[in-house]
């Protein structure tokens, strides 16, 4: 069985990327999924003084060793002003701390959604170009465009038959 690491990189309670990963996470075969919420996470944000102070919080480590315990990590990402959530930076800026090859040579699957016409395109951009520099193997990625038109959010699928198509197969070009 490979073990899932999947979350929507926001932390919005009603997060469309949260939903958004776990639906993609279910896709995969013969797999476990643990599905993480930010929120569970939310650390001071990160500052040389407070690391010097106080050292790295425990939650950074929590999340860190999750990222080591799973064959797959599945991130959604939600786009702020063109890039990552403040709640995904600086979960990753603490952990960066650990290891700067933060996603331990981890296969990984790249999402982003957005109510908008590019669907977090520019952030996906963003995290495609860093994470080989951050450890991660990059095995494929996809932006779900206008959230709310190409998904059914009472089903949890996404309801545009072309890009779900999509979806599963880059999920079964995936050799883990
Ligand atoms: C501060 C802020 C900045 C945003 N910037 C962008 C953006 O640059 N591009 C975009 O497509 N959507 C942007 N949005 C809209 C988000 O994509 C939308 O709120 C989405 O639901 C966030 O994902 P989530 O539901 O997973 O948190 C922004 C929203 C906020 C609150």
């Amino acid at each position: 069985m490979t073990k899932i690491l999947a979350f929507g990189a926001s932390n919005s309670s009603d997060s469309i990327n949260k939903q958004l990963a776990k639906y993609a996470s279910g896709l995969i075969n013969n797999a476990t999924v643990e599905l993480l919420d930010l929120n569970d996470y939310e650390m001071p944000i990160y500052s040389k003084d407070r690391e010097k102070k106080d050292g790295i919080p425990q939650l950074a480590h929590d999340f860190y060793n999750k990222i080591g315990g799973s064959d797959l990590v599945l991130i959604s990402f939600a786009e702020n002003n063109r890039s990552y959530t403040t709640a995904f930076k600086n979960i990753l800026d603490w952990m960066s701390r650990i290891n700067g090859k933060t996603f331990q040579e981890k296969p990984m699957l790249l999402l982003a959604t957005s109510p908008g016409a590019r669907g977090g395109g520019s952030v996906l951009e963003t995290a495609l170009k860093r994470m080989p520099f951050q450890g991660g193997v990059v095995k494929g990625s996809f932006s779900l465009p206008s959230f709310n038109e190409n998904f059914d959010t009472e089903k949890g699928i996404i309801s545009n038959k072309e890009l779900n198509e999509q979806l599963v197969n880059i999920i079964h070009s995936i050799e883990l």
